[in-house]
């Protein structure tokens, strides 16, 4: 028995509901995964983002790696035990924070070269030590290290890029079953690293034996569909994996060369395994890539606009600072269970974000992500009743027909 699996059932057209299971929960798919970089949802509390109906959560090895160090937070029990969150984990190998956050990088076969932006200093990540990053850090799920070029790139670059991905995924690979291997024998006593300070003799002496992990492959080939191609029967020549990713996505395309793209990869995924869309999480975004095939998403935008006032609702996204909403008693949204929308009216939640209160961004925040967990979850409620189909398409006209 391995501790990963993935079930579905009910599938209406490509859209399919789904039961992926990890060492630490079943997550219940389609999905849509909250982003905490630093191991921290910004500005919201674990209990915050279970109440808002989170089944899974995001962070980042790059941003971990840096601070406090992968193996920190192994000496200090791992990312679940580290953050308290005890779902399902996962986290992004770093290689699109490398390319875009990076003050210098250089890209060779080898990996990425390159200088962290806080303090200068110089690091080398190679697919082989973002595993043991990864394994030290110790979510349920981790991404290989993977190629990212810039959104719209031509088709030679965009080939490039797709066959060294397959190249550094290969190395992944190998890597991971030896630690894999490895892990599985007890250690001792966790060790700690240079200059921390010591950990209880508890800590010193209890036989650590590192969870089981799996590792996804990322789908690359920007809105070309041949390297798509190539790329999806590249990574299904080259293991079983326990799901796919499909990376490169929403970086200035066209919505439309997205969906094509989605179009190009369902029918070549395979069934049993779940597919994970990196990046992108717009409610209509989000329903699109659910009818074309793909179960689990992340993106920063949700909290991130939240954070900045741009809230989503049925019918269309709305700004709260815009002068209308000055006397506005009504709640945000009459449809929505999130503190924002349960407890205050717009004229309030406009207010604190116009004198910049901490609870603004706080409370919009939270609301974006309890609004595209209701969306995920009804989702599946119609999926279930075999009316996915046409639900979707009267959301859609909905929420385009007002709106930003
Ligand atoms: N996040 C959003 N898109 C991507 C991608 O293509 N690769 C990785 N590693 N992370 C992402
Ligand atoms: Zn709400």
């Amino acid at each position: 028995m391995t501790a990963f699996g993935f079930r579905t059932s009910h599938a209406n057209g490509h859209a399919r509901l789904g039961w992926f299971t990890t060492p630490h929960g079943v997550v219940e798919t389609p999905a849509f995964m909250p982003v905490g970089t630093h191991a921290s949802v910004r500005g919201l509390a674990m209990q915050e983002i279970r109440d808002a109906g989170a089944q899974m959560i995001l962070a980042n090895a790059y941003h971990l790696y840096l601070r406090p160090g992968d193996q920190m937070v192994r000496a200090l029990g791992g990312l679940h035990a580290f953050s308290r969150w005890e779902g399902p984990m996962l986290t992004d190998s770093g290689g699109y924070q490398v390319f875009s956050l990076a003050r210098y990088r250089k890209v060779s076969e080898e990996g990425v070269e390159f200088r962290n932006k806080i303090d200068g200093s110089l690091h080398q990540y190679t697919p082989e030590k973002v595993m043991q990053i990864e394994r030290n850090i110790g979510a349920d799920v981790i991404m290989q290290l993977d190629e990212l070029i810039e959104g719209g790139s031509e088709h030679r670059a965009s080939y490039r890029a797709m066959e060294r991905s397959l190249r550094w995924l290969e190395r992944c690979r190998v890597e991971f079953e030896r630690l894999d291997r490895d892990g599985r024998a007890p250690v001792r006593g966790l060790t700690v690293p240079d200059g921390a300070p010591a950990l209880s003799t508890q800590d010193m002496t209890r036989d650590v034996v590192a969870p089981p992990q799996a590792l996804f492959p990322i789908v690359q080939g920007g809105t070309y569909a041949d390297l798509r191609t190539a790329s999806i029967n590249g990574i299904l020549q080259s293991g079983d994996w326990a799901g796919i990713a499909v990376g490169g996505l929403s970086v200035g395309e066209a919505k439309s060369a997205m969906y094509d793209t989605f179009d190009t990869c369902a029918p070549l995924l395979p069934l049993d395994k779940p597919r994970y869309l990196m990046g992108v999480g717009f409610p209509d975004d989000l329903l699109e890539a659910v009818s074309r095939g793909m179960d689990l998403f992340d993106c920063v935008a949700p909290t991130r606009m939240g954070r900045h006032g741009t809230v989503f609702t049925s019918d269309g996204k709305v700004q709260i600072q815009k002068s209308s909403n000055r006397t506005d008693r009504r709640p945000l949204t009459d449809d929505c269970a999130c503190p924002a929308c349960m407890q205050y009216d717009r004229a309030y939640l406009r207010h604190l974000m116009v004198t910049e209160e901490p609870l603004g961004p706080r409370l919009l925040a939270l609301h974006n992500l309890t609004f595209l967990m209701a969306l995920m979850a009804k989702a599946r409620e119609q999926l279930a009743a075999g009316e996915f189909g046409a639900w979707s398409s009267g959301w859609l006209s909905r929420y385009r027909s007002k709106g930003m």
